[in-house]
């Protein structure tokens, strides 16, 4: 047998980056273990604890051979050669750094377990998202508890998108190795590297040292979010001249130095690492005495938050300046289609704007249950700009004006408006003459995601805005 590995966390990443070792490796044991006995026995279930597309087939293929999910924390990490660290690391919503800084605490915790347990020699891998120079943190806390025993760190960032996850793991556009350059360190480096050597072509893998790994994650997650900043920033300007965004995004991608991907104008990015990872780089920015390169990244959160408000005043100011008491359908809860994960979604900030205004929601999501959604609005939401928790809806506003529906039909049923927040395919292809039909008139449609044929909709007799298009 190869080597043992165990990855602490089993959330978005841990799980799918795992299941995918363990598939493509045969000789490699993998266990995945977690605190959460919940999100283990989930693992452990016919019912995964995340939905993502061609998951299923891969864990159950794995399970019970070389995959092994388990609570039993400490056994499997003493007993492994390569530990990955995949637990979550949110912002901070206290203390230094509130609103912007990583909070590492989760982070912390894993290493001084790790060093409390561990009796041979590990690799430890930072999978989790971290603050560039974390791992000479973790490297303080590692080597203080232990004598005799080896640690390596090393920094192999995950670049895989949630829906998209599985084919982003079987066929990485890169893999990315930090690691000391020491001979340890290297030897480290060349270990994990067979890992991934089974099925990623060697030129893809890259190695680099420990702060240009851990940087070029949050670099590359700061380009994207900057890349849909930009174009949202020029739907604004497209509605206010009569330009049509997707036609500027399509000329202006078609320059191969460009590109054409990740240039959808839309409601906003959600998820939950996007505005995270750009408030992390604000913070380290600030710390290293870099204000002006912090503002730079800065307007790129400000932009999306400036773009899930432009998005509510139109509604509600299309719809004759109020809202108060008027149904409006919701199609989508979820940051993105194809994912049932609703972290930072815009879904959250546009529902709570129209419930201020006392709207009536009907949700629909194809992936989001009921108390998800419940749970996501009546949740403190956390001001990044100002820290400070803003208002949550409160229960009798909850009750009184959301209702979770189980379809989009019944969504829109008796509503004076529609506005599409997720681009589920399934939104595509619904009978709309059906849904004008059961609508108060005149009909809304406020499309957040570019994704409805206006000009078809227009014909069927309903007013639509779509982002960044003529109306
Ligand atoms: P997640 O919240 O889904 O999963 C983290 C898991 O870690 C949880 O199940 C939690 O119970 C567990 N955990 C926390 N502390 C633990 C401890 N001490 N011991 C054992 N288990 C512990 O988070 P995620 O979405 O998988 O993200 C993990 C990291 O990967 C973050 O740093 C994130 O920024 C990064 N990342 C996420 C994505 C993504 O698409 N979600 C993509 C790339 C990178
Ligand atoms: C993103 C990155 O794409 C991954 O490479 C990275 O590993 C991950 O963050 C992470 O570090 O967590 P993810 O957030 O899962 O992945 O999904 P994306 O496809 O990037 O979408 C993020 C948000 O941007 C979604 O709300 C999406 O709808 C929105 N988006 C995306 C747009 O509004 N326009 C686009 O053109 C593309």
């Amino acid at each position: 047998m190869g080597v043992k590995i165990c990855c602490i966390g089993a959330g978005y990443v841990g799980g799918p980056t795992m299941a995918v070792i363990a598939l493509k490796c045969p000789d490699i044991i993998v266990h995945v273990v977690d605190i959460s006995k919940p999100r283990i026995d989930a693992w452990n279930s016919d019912e995964l604890p995340i939905y993502e597309p061609g998951l299923d087939e891969v864990v159950k293929a794995c399970r019970g051979k070389n995959l092994f999910f388990s609570t039993d924390v400490e056994r499997l990490v003493a007993e492994s050669d390569i530990v990955f660290v995949s637990v979550n690391t949110p912002t901070k919503t206290s203390g230094l750094g509130a609103g912007k800084a990583a909070d590492l605490t989760y982070w912390e915790s894993a290493a001084r377990m790790i060093a409390d347990v561990s009796t041979s020699d590990k690799i430890v891998v930072e999978k989790s998202t971290v603050p560039v120079k974390t791992a000479e943190a973790i490297e303080k806390i590692l080597t203080h508890n232990k004598k005799g025993i080896n640690f390596e760190i090393l920094s192999n960032p995950e670049f895989l998108a949630e829906g998209t996850a599985m084919e982003d793991l079987n066929q990485p556009d890169r893999v990315l190795i930090g690691g000391r350059e020491t001979p340890g360190g290297q030897k480290a480096v060349a270990a994990l590297k067979a890992v991934y050597a089974h099925w990623v072509p060697e030129e893809n893998i890259l190695t680099t040292n420990l702060w240009s790994a851990e940087l070029s994650k949050l670099a590359a997650n700061a380009f994207l979010a900057q890349r849909i900043s930009s174009i949202n920033a020029m739907s604004a300007l497209c509605e206010a001249t009569g330009a049509d965004v997707s036609e500027v995004a399509y000329a202006v991608g078609k320059d191969s130095r460009i590109g054409p991907k990740f240039l959808n104008a839309s409601v906003g990015f959600g998820g939950s690492c996007f505005q995270k990872d750009i408030l992390n780089l604000v913070y380290i920015c600030e710390c290293n005495g870099l204000p002006e390169v912090a503002n730079y990244w800065k307007q790129v959160v400000q932009i999306n938050d400036y773009q899930k408000d432009r998005f509510v005043r139109r509604v509600v100011s299309s719809m004759f300046n109020t809202v108060s008491g008027k149904k409006v359908a919701v199609l989508g809860f979820a940051f993105k289609k194809d994912t049932g994960d609703t972290r930072e979604t815009p879904a959250i900030d546009v529902c709570h704007g129209l419930l201020q205004d006392k709207a009536l929601l009907n949700i629909y999501d194809p992936q989001v249950t009921e108390d998800q959604i419940k749970r996501d609005l009546s949740l403190n939401k956390f001001d990044w700009d100002h820290p400070h928790h803003l208002q949550p809806t409160n229960p009798t506003t909850l009750l009184n004006q959301v209702s979770v529906v189980k379809d989009a039909y019944e969504a829109t049923k008796g509503a004076h408006g529609v506005c599409v927040i997720t681009e589920w395919d399934e939104f595509k292809k619904l009978d709309y003459q059906k849904i004008y039909d059961g609508m108060q008139k005149p009909a809304f449609i406020f499309d957040g995601r570019n994704v409805l044929n206006g000009s078809e909709l227009r014909k069927i007799g309903f007013i639509v805005y779509s982002i960044g298009k003529p109306l």
